[in-house]
């Protein structure tokens, strides 16, 4: 089976290709533009350190929205479409043009090409910011309200596969992840950004009183719901929910990273960020019965993880 990452230089995409390719059946082409993003080129060079040195992997250096399909799709499978402008907190004003780019008309060339050449799935990684502001646990049916720009995004992304999917049979499934963490994290984000500010004896950035709960994802959970969905039957048309094994509050999150470095850290409240629900939950029993997804690490285990990798990594 020849499979297409989009994306595969990054967080995700890199952990999703090297996860695929384990499956001796399984040849990977992971195609990224390494386009402007808040994650270092040499740190997404460096996720691609192993894969690059797998007889089964083909990098390709290519931007979505340049690309020849005729040099890519033909004889491709499936498609995981990754690639894509993530971040809730820059999306707001000049840099959403970096989200329309990437995010919706990246989405729509691919979509196009895929319709001169047919693959037998079509996944596309969404999020749980369609949800927006939601009480209590949330399934697929729940209505979408994003609250921010990059929402909207990833939205119109969904909705245009949705019509693609309609007039052209684009095999599709929707995947929408809840707060991945864990080795490779991007620099932006909330973990990642709180384990350097510690490293470098700084204090702790928290958006908001830090009372706000997320559905963490530990991010070879996660990657293990993707690629079962590369084998599994009666997903096409379906959108399912990816959330972790375990719900908490940022608080709490800074306790268990000062159980890990074994001391207190300064925390410094910087005001309620725009564009962020105050809780997600994710209802995870349609992965648990589509995809046979049971997500088994903790914050604790999965955060170890994380440190560790930042400080062993040295293109950050
Ligand atoms: N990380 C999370 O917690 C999370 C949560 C929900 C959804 N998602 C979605 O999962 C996907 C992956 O997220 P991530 O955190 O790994 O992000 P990432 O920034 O680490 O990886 C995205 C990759 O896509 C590439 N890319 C972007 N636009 C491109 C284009 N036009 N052509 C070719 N390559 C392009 C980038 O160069 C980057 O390497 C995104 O679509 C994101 O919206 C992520």
């Amino acid at each position: 089976m020849k499979i297409l990452i989009t994306g595969a230089a990054g967080f995700i995409g890199s952990h999703l290709c090297e996860r695929l390719l384990i499956d001796t059946r399984h040849e990977v082409v992971g195609l990224d533009g390494l386009v402007t993003s808040s994650t270092p080129v040499k740190a997404r060079e460096y996720n691609l350190r192993h894969l690059l040195q797998h007889p089964r992997f083909t990098f390709i250096k290519q931007d979505l929205l340049t690309v020849q399909w005729d040099q890519l799709l033909p004889g491709i499978d499936i498609v995981y479409h990754l690639a894509g402008m993530p971040g809730v907190r820059s999306s707001w004003g000049e840099d959403f043009k970096h989200y329309i780019r990437n995010n919706i008309e990246a989405t729509q060339r691919l979509l196009e090409g895929c319709r001169t050449y047919p693959v037998s799935k079509f996944i596309y990684a969404s999020t749980s910011s369609v949800y927006g502001e939601k009480i209590g646990q949330v399934n697929e049916m729940a209505s979408t309200a994003p609250l921010s720009p990059y929402g909207v995004s990833k939205l119109t992304g969904e909705q245009l596969c949705k019509v693609y999917a309609h007039n052209d049979a684009i095999p599709l499934t929707i995947l929408r992840f809840f707060t991945v963490y864990g080795p490779r994290q991007r620099p932006d984000m909330a973990f990642h950004r709180f384990i350097q500010h510690i490293l470098q004896n700084k204090p702790i950035p928290i958006n908001g009183d830090g009372t706000q709960t997320r559905d963490f994802t530990y991010v070879e959970d996660c990657v293990t719901a993707i690629a079962a969905a590369a084998h599994a039957d009666n997903i096409m048309g379906e959108t399912i929910n990816i959330g972790g094994k375990e719900r908490a509050s940022v608080l709490d999150c800074i306790a268990i990273l000062e159980e890990h470095f074994g001391k207190k850290v300064e925390r410094q409240f910087m005001g309620k960020p725009i564009g962020e629900p105050s809780h997600t939950w994710a209802d995870i029993s349609k992965a648990q019965s589509l995809l046979g997804y049971e997500p088994k690490t903790d914050l604790r285990k999965g955060l170890k993880a994380e440190i560790l990798d930042i400080y062993n990594n040295p293109s950050l």
